[in-house]
């Protein structure tokens, strides 16, 4: 917690911290057909298309889409894969198994391709399973595994399915706005982010970045309808609204969050803070015994696996819910194998607050090592 706020910090994959400013452009009620809102949400649109490397009016478009970041991914899935199709997933984390369980729901055809939860998805294994396997239609990828942190190499997997003719899906969930990614060199048909990530908004709303073609191509496919991707897309572009209720004060704090995230420098100011913050903290860690689950090449700036410590003193719910009770919010693991903590260095975080945390760890692991003696 920082002196005088109420809010406690977030070292987490998200929601995230936020900064004030963003929590103040919420505090008005702005109706959904309002004139001012409707340029809000084109904004919105035309700034995120740019991060992406695509400015408005190339060969991309913006569908913003209520709900978390699973709902985005879903309305690609659900709306994007026609039948007869055959949807291969690269999986090296619990994201990439949840497109899977969510193709499985729609009873789309899939490949898996599994890599261990420690190693980058390899683009030549990608290009031999695509070689011996028919029929695969559309590729899914996660850029940055938010399970471990680490980051696919997106643009080499997107060169290899574009070589073979299929749709390519990317899951940037937790990389967009703060790793580099270039829509068009990449391959990319279809990338997936949400408002409560590196752009530093608070929940509410996924967004999908589209390539017309591909968006055009998923008219009167979907297998839901609130989650029809053509159907929200079509709608933005006929009168800038929204078909169901939009989060109106999501979109007004996003639009804020995007003016903070081109003053900070956009991508390249955004990742040069994160990396400090991640600096800071494997520092930190080390110093403190934690061993990080992925090695030091693999890992990203966006939020750092450590091991549970093979110690009696160390309890993970303990050393959570006193953090917690120090402002500090830290996150389980999420690995299928180990026993593993996870702490992110996104959101409205800078170098001190690192530091503050780390001091908190340093405090609150101590107690518990003492007490564990004492109990001896
Ligand atoms: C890579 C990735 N995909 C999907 C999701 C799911 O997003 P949400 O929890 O907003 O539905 C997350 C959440 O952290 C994520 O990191």
């Amino acid at each position: 917690m920082r002196p005088g706020s109420s809010s406690k910090l977030l070292f987490t994959p998200g929601p995230l911290t936020t900064s004030a400013t963003v929590k103040e452009a919420m505090l008005r009620d702005l109706g959904s057909r309002d004139r001012e809102f409707i340029g809000v949400v084109r904004a919105i649109r035309e700034r995120l298309l740019a991060i992406g490397g695509a400015a408005h009016g190339g060969d991309y478009e913006c569908v913003l889409m209520q709900g978390s970041g699973t709902f985005a991914i879903e309305s690609v899935i659900s709306s994007a894969i026609p039948h007869n199709s055959r949807l291969l997933v690269l999986v090296n984390g619990a994201y990439g198994r949840r497109i899977v369980e969510m193709a499985r729901i729609h009873a789309i055809e899939i490949d898996v391709l599994e890599t261990p939860e420690n190693q980058k998805i390899s683009p030549r294994a990608v290009a031999e399973h695509l070689a011996a396997a028919a029929g695969i239609t559309h590729v899914a990828v996660i850029h940055c595994e938010t399970t471990t942190g680490i980051v696919n190499p997106v643009e080499e997997i997107g060169a290899v399915v574009a070589g073979a003719g299929a749709v390519f899906i990317v899951d940037a969930m937790s990389s967009f706005g703060a790793i580099p990614i270039d829509l068009n060199k990449g391959r990319i048909d279809f990338l997936i982010s949400s408002a409560n990530k590196c752009i530093e908004g608070v929940p509410g709303f996924g967004f999908v970045l589209a390539r017309r073609e591909a968006l055009l191509g998923a008219k009167g496919q979907a297998r839901t309808l609130s989650l029809d991707l053509h159907a929200q897309w079509a709608g933005l572009e006929r009168d800038g609204q929204f078909r169901f209720t939009p989060p109106t004060h999501a979109l007004l704090a996003y639009h804020q969050a995007l003016m903070e995230h081109e003053a900070e420098g956009g991508v390249s100011g955004r990742a040069a803070r994160y990396a400090r913050n991640h600096e800071i903290l494997a520092e930190g860690m080390a110093a403190l015994g934690f061993e990080p689950y992925l090695s030091r090449e693999d890992q990203s700036y966006i939020i750092t696996t450590y091991r549970y410590p093979a110690a009696s003193w160390f309890s993970f719910q303990e050393l959570y819910s006193r953090l917690s009770e120090l402002g500090f919010v830290i996150y389980p693991g999420k690995l299928s194998q180990e026993a593993c903590f996870r702490i992110g260095t996104i959101g409205q975080l800078c170098a001190k607050d690192i530091e503050n945390l780390l001091a908190a760890i340093h405090g609150v692991i101590g107690q518990m090592k003492q007490r564990c003696v004492q109990e001896v």
